[in-house]
């Protein structure tokens, strides 16, 4: 079945609102949140008020149906709203997930067509993933190389200094997973 990658356009909004619940790593035996988790403000902040000067994003649409079936954005989360994968206020933080039966190469395609567009803009990029989560086995492919585990949550950067702030660890380990 194929697909097209394309930027998000603000229509897109609620299918990301989904693929952020999608992404939120809920280990085996757990009981999966219920969506108002998606209002918690350390999660939220990834997606509330979708446009801003920063805010840059892929969407991936089946050639047939013209159904959305995976996202991978970047937001910049400074001040008050850093987020768990915060390395610096330059670098954005990367989202990505694809609908559960369409999980087969568009992750790595939408990751690596994100990458492409942050280095051509010359930008870093980081991504915070819980080391439990299988879904980090797609970040090679896309040349997402591991920087360091902390505790249970691995951080992953693209084309810059990786370096997570010391006290900050017990944040990241509660990233997406419930
Ligand atoms: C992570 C995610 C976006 C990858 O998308 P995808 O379309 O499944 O990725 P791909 O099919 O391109 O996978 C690339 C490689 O990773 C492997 N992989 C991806 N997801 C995997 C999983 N859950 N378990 C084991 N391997 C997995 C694939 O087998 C593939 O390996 P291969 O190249 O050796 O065949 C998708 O699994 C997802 O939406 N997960 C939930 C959201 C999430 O966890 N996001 C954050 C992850 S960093």
């Amino acid at each position: 079945m194929s697909y097209l990658i394309r930027p998000i356009v603000s229509s897109d909004e609620f299918f990301l609102w989904e693929m952020l619940y999608q992404a939120i790593y809920v280990p085996p035996g757990i009981e999966p949140p219920g969506r108002d988790i998606l209002r918690r403000p350390e999660i939220e902040r990834y997606l509330r008020g979708w446009g801003r000067t920063h805010d840059f994003g892929l969407v991936a649409v089946d050639a047939t149906t013209s159904m959305r079936i995976g996202a991978a954005w970047w937001r910049l989360l400074t001040g008050g709203e850093k987020g768990y994968g915060y390395i610096d206020d330059e670098t954005p933080e990367l989202t990505v997930a694809v609908v559960p039966k369409r999980r087969q190469g568009v992750g790595t395609q939408l990751l690596g067509q994100l990458i492409d567009v942050a280095q051509h803009r010359c930008l870093s990029l980081s991504l915070s993933v819980s080391s439990a989560n299988p879904g980090r086995a797609a970040l090679p492919a896309a040349g997402i190389r591991n920087c360091r585990d902390l505790r249970n949550v691995a951080c992953h950067e693209v084309g810059g200094a990786c370096e997570v702030h010391s006290g900050r660890e017990s944040r990241l380990s509660s990233r997406f997973s419930v």
